[in-house]
């Protein structure tokens, strides 16, 4: 079983990461920690503390960052995951609360109790990662693995023609996230744009979870209604949930080694720039950033079938 923190910013695609990472019997979800993204971060609290009531376990949440790093934050997009973060419907009652402690402290903490075993999974923003590493660079070594939705390799981006929204929203702690030397993987647009959550999965999903199918599936027809409006998609891309299965099964992926890091400022802020492993660059600094692992190709439909009997 994996042991597993789940950074996130909840957020309709989140929510059902979210609920894989509550449901799937081989993950051991040691806590929730949140960060400002798709909501801003109370929002985001609140939306992770609903979520694991709704699947009746108690699951640490600690609160995270409520702004990037450096920059000024962006408005989040309430036109794609609605002011409430889970398309606008109405949520019931929230009872438990955070964790006294910080995300970042959480993160930290965690990780020592178990070294070796815990894989950092986030798909917000990466703002907490980057203070946790502030907070203890040790980590780095006793962390399993890194785990991160966001970015690009080949595919564009879907904020600007080249970002990707978690990278544009904080690239200064992406930069130091990518290149801190742990374990990591990236999950980014070039796989998450080949997934489609349909109607027809939702249909299962729904039916499958409860109180929770409810929340999972109303957000959804918001955030549908957005892919069919914006990109004349019929369905949406299950992003966050891409980072899960790439976890769990990871044989429904291809990837490659190289060199990575973030654009952090002009045009093209946000950019994560990839340099393929064993290309001789003249620009020494390229060699000199750590190897990781980035994912550039999936079999999209067997992912989104797995999110959907996951859920089912
Ligand atoms: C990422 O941005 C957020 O809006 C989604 O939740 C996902 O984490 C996709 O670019
Ligand atoms: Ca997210």
């Amino acid at each position: 079983s994996h042991p597993i923190i789940f950074d996130t910013d909840p957020g309709v695609d989140d929510a059902q990461a979210i609920a894989i990472a509550l449901r799937h019997p081989d993950i051991e979800l040691l806590g929730l920690t949140t960060t400002y993204g798709n909501v801003d971060v109370e929002t985001a609290t609140h939306n992770a503390l609903l979520l694991a009531q709704l699947a009746g376990r108690e699951i640490p949440v600690a609160q995270g960052a409520a702004a990037p790093l450096v920059k000024a934050r962006h408005p989040p997009p309430a036109h794609i995951h609605g002011t409430n973060g889970l398309g606008d419907i109405a949520l019931p009652e929230v009872k438990g609360k955070a964790e006294a402690r910080s995300a970042p402290q959480f993160i930290v903490d965690t990780v020592n109790a178990r070294p070796g075993e815990v894989t950092l999974v986030a798909v917000g923003p990466v703002g907490n990662l980057a203070a946790a590493l502030q907070l203890d660079p040790g980590i780095t070594t006793r962390v399993k693995r890194v785990v991160i939705m966001g970015g690009s390799i080949r595919e564009g981006g879907n904020v600007t023609p080249v970002a990707e929204a978690n990278m544009f929203n904080d690239p200064d702690a992406a930069a130091r996230v990518l290149t801190a030397g742990w374990p990591l993987t990236l999950v980014g647009l070039d796989v998450t744009h080949r997934c489609v959550l349909t109607e027809s999965h939702m249909v299962r999903i729904q039916a499958g979870q409860g109180a929770l199918g409810e929340v999972l599936a109303g957000s959804y027809a918001f955030y549908r209604d957005f892919y069919r409006e914006f990109l004349g998609i019929d369905g949406c891309c299950p992003h966050d949930s891409c980072a899960l299965a790439w976890l769990l099964v990871p044989e429904l992926f291809t990837t490659a080694r190289g060199h990575l890091t973030v654009a952090t400022s002009g045009d093209a802020e946000g950019q994560t720039l990839f340099a393929p492993e064993g290309r001789g660059f003249i620009e020494a600094r390229w060699s000199r950033t750590p190897l990781v692992e980035v994912c550039l190709g999936v079999d999209g439909e067997a992912v989104s079938d797995w999110i959907a009997a996951t859920l089912s």
